[in-house]
C-alpha cells in the first residue's frame, strides 16, 4: 500500500514526472514516464502503460493489456481479457490457473473515447480513433476512426488530423474507376493508335477483336455491333423471325432480350424459370411449343448458364433454333464448354458495366455458322454485300473502332477478373452463409461469372434501403418481370402467370460485384447484411420462409427480431 491512503498501489514501476489520482488501484503493472491515471482507475498485473498516456477516471485495464506510448484513454473504458470468464472452475472458485488471458494491444497515439469497452485480442492501430461508447470487436486498423456497437469504419485520418469527413464508408455497387485506373496505361496507347489511325468506325483493331473474343468464346465467328440488343436483333433476323412467329424465352430478364423479339415481328412466349438457377425451366419449354414457335432464347441470366443441354435436344427434336442470350456472362461455362457457341448463335453485350464492358456501347453475336454469319456481317452494315450495294434491309449497327481497340486491351484481363469474381463470390458465400439471406446457387454444370451476385431477402426494398443507409450501394436485377411490364401488357400475361419469376423479382437484391472489391468492403457489406437482417422487423414466418439446407442452421434467435 501507497504511503497515500487513498491509493492502493503494489509492485508498479512508475516512471519519471508520472502522475496519479486518488482511489486508483494499480498492481503489478508498469507506467511510463509523464502518464497521468484518473481516479478510480484500476490497473492490473502485466498490463503495461507507455510514456505521456492519459487515462481518464473509472477506467479499467487489466493483464494482457499494453497500450503504447501517447495513448488517450477516455473515463470509463473497459478492457476485457478472458473471452468465456467463469466464476468457478470444477465447481471451486476460480484461480489464475483457470484464466485464458488474451492479449490486447493499443498503438501509439491512438485515442479511446469515453465508456468504450475493448474486447481481447485486438489491436488499435497507430493514431485510431474509438469514438465514445463503442465496442471494439475487431482490429482497428491505423489511421482511422471507428464508432458504433460493433465499431465500424467511420474514416480516415491524415497525420493525426481527420481531413477527409465521407460519413459511413461507402461500398459502391460497381466502381468502373478502380478497373479504369489499373488499365489506365495500357488503355491510352490504345485510344492513341485508333485516333491517328483515323479508323472510328469499324476497322482493324474491331476485326481483331472479332477474332479474339470468338476465339476465347470457342466459336468460329464473331461480328461486332454496337450493343447487346443488336446482337439479339439481328441473330433473330439471321434466323429468319419475322411476323407470325413466335420465340420462346423467359420474362425474368433485362428488357433488351424481349424487345429484341419484338422488333423483327415475332411474338415472345415466356416460360418460368427455375427457382434454383433463376435461368429457364427447361421442364416449361415442351409445354409452350405451338407450331408457330421458331426459336428458343434462353438467358444465361446474372452470369448464370441456362441448363442448354435439354434446351438443345428439345429444339433438335422440334426443328428450333438456340440463340443464347449471354449478355451478362461473358467467359461462363456450361459443362465445360463457353456460352454463346452451345446453340447456333450467342449474343453478348459490351455495355460499360458488363465483366467485359466497352467505354461506350458494344456489342457480338458469335456463331459456327457461316450463313448467319455472311447474314449478320451485311444487316450490321445496311445490309450492303459490297460497298453501296445493298442486298437486304440493313442497319446501322456497327461498332466502333475506339471500343475495338478498348475492348481487345480489357479481353487480356478478363480471365484475372473473372477469377477474382469467383473467388469474392465464394467468400460472400461463407459471409453470408449466417447471415439469414439466401445466397445464390451455382449449379453443378456451371462456371457462373458472377456478373451479378443476387442474394434473396423478403422485404427486399426495405432491407435495400436499410443497406444504403449503412454505406452499402445494391442494385435489383429485375424488379418487374417483363410479362408485367406496361410495354409489354398487349402480350396478354398477368401477374400470377410465372410464380418463380414474380417471387424472384420481389426478391432478389444484387450486392457489390467487381474484380476489384476488396476484403474489407467485403466485410462492410457482410456485417451491414447481418445487421440489417437483424434490426429489420421480419415475422418469424417470413423468416421461415428460407429453405434451410440440413447443414446450414438458423443462428438468428427469432424471439429478437420479432
Ligand atoms: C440479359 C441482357 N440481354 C440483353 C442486353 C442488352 O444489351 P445492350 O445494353 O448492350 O443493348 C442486356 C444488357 O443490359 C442484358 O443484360
Amino acid at each position: 500500500m501507497s504511503d497515500n491512503l487513498k491509493q492502493s498501489i503494489n509492485n508498479v514501476k512508475l516512471g519519471e514526472n508520472t502522475r496519479l489520482a486518488d482511489f486508483v488501484n494499480l498492481y503489478g503493472c508498469e507506467i511510463g514516464d509523464n502518464s497521468r491515471i484518473g481516479a478510480f482507475v484500476e490497473i492490473q498485473k502485466n498490463a503495461k502503460i507507455g510514456r505521456n498516456v492519459k487515462v481518464s477516471s473509472h477506467t479499467f485495464i487489466c493483464e494482457g493489456v499494453t497500450i503504447e506510448d501517447d495513448v488517450f484513454v477516455g473515463h470509463n473504458v473497459s478492457f476485457i481479457n478472458d473471452k468465456y470468464p467463469r466464476a468457478t472452475a470444477n465447481g471451486q472458485p476460480q484461480s489464475e490457473a483457470d484464466w485464458v488471458c488474451v492479449p490486447t494491444l493499443v498503438r501509439k497515439g491512438a485515442s479511446i473515447g469515453t465508456s468504450s469497452t475493448i474486447l481481447c485480442g485486438v489491436t488499435v492501430g497507430e493514431n485510431a480513433i474509438v469514438g465514445a461508447g463503442s465496442v471494439v470487436t475487431k482490429d482497428v486498423p491505423a489511421n482511422v476512426v471507428v464508432a458504433g456497437i460493433p465499431a465500424r469504419f467511420v474514416r480516415e485520418i491524415d497525420s493525426g488530423a481527420v481531413v477527409t469527413d465521407t460519413g459511413p464508408k461507402q461500398v459502391p455497387f460497381l466502381d468502373l474507376k478502380a478497373q479504369y485506373r489499373s488499365i489506365k496505361t495500357e488503355i491510352l496507347p490504345a485510344v492513341t493508335k485508333v485516333m491517328e489511325s483515323c479508323s472510328f468506325v469499324l476497322g482493324d483493331e474491331v476485326s481483331a477483336f472479332e477474332r479474339e473474343f470468338s476465339a476465347y468464346q470457342n466459336a468460329a465467328f464473331g461480328i461486332a455491333v454496337n450493343t447487346g440488343t443488336s446482337a439479339l436483333h439481328l441473330s433473330l433476323l439471321a434466323a429468319g423471325i419475322g411476323p407470325g412467329d413466335e420465340v420462346i424465352t423467359v420474362s425474368f430478364t433485362f428488357v433488351a432480350t424481349v424487345a429484341a423479339i419484338v422488333y423483327t415481328g415475332a411474338t415472345p412466349v415466356f416460360v418460368d424459370i427455375d427457382p434454383d438457377s433463376l435461368t429457364m425451366d427447361v421442364s416449361e419449354i415442351e409445354k409452350a411449343i405451338t407450331p408457330r414457335t421458331k426459336a428458343i432464347l434462353p438467358v444465361h441470366l446474372h452470369g448464370q448458364p441456362a441448363d442448354m443441354d435439354p434446351i438443345i435436344e428439345i429444339a433438335r427434336s422440334h426443328g428450333l433454333i438456340v440463340i443464347e442470350d449471354a449478355c451478362q456472362a461473358h467467359g461462363a461455362e456450361y459443362k465445360g464448354r463457353r456460352v454463346g457457341s452451345i446453340g447456333d448463335m450467342g449474343c453478348f453485350s459490351f455495355y460499360p458495366g458488363k465483366n467485359l464492358g466497352a467505354y461506350g456501347e458494344g456489342g457480338m453475336v458469335i456463331s459456327n455458322n457461316q450463313d448467319y454469319e455472311q447474314t449478320i456481317r451485311m444487316l450490321r452494315d445496311w445490309g450492303a454485300e459490297s460497298k453501296y450495294r445493298h442486298v437486304l434491309k440493313g442497319y446501322n449497327y456497327r461498332m466502333e473502332g475506339m471500343q475495338g481497340a478498348i475492348l481487345r486491351v480489357k479481353l487480356r484481363h478478363l480471365e484475372a477478373w473473372t477469377e477474382a469474381r469467383r473467388n469474392h463470390a465464394r467468400r460472400y458465400d461463407e459471409l453470408l452463409a449466417d447471415s439469414g439471406v439466401k445466397i445464390p446457387c451455382e449449379m453443378p454444370s456451371n462456371r457462373h461469372v458472377y456478373h451479378i451476385y443476387a442474394v434473396r431477402i423478403p422485404e427486399r426494398d426495405a432491407f435495400q434501403k436499410a443497406l444504403l443507409a449503412l454505406g452499402v450501394q445494391t442494385g435489383i436485377h429485375y424488379p418487374i418481370p417483363v410479362h408485367l411490364q406496361p410495354a409489354f401488357a398487349d402480350l396478354g400475361y398477368k401477374a400470377g402467370d410465372f410464380p418463380h419469376t414474380e417471387a424472384a423479382a420481389e426478391e432478389v437484391l444484387s450486392l457489390p460485384m467487381f474484380a476489384e472489391l476488396t476484403s474489407d468492403q467485403q466485410d462492410t457489406v457482410s456485417e451491414a447484411v447481418h445487421e440489417v437482417f437483424m434490426s429489420l422487423t421480419l415475422r418469424p414466418s417470413e423468416c421461415l420462409l428460407f429453405p434451410l439446407n440440413e447443414d446450414q442452421q438458423y443462428t438468428v434467435d427469432l424471439e429478437g427480431v420479432v
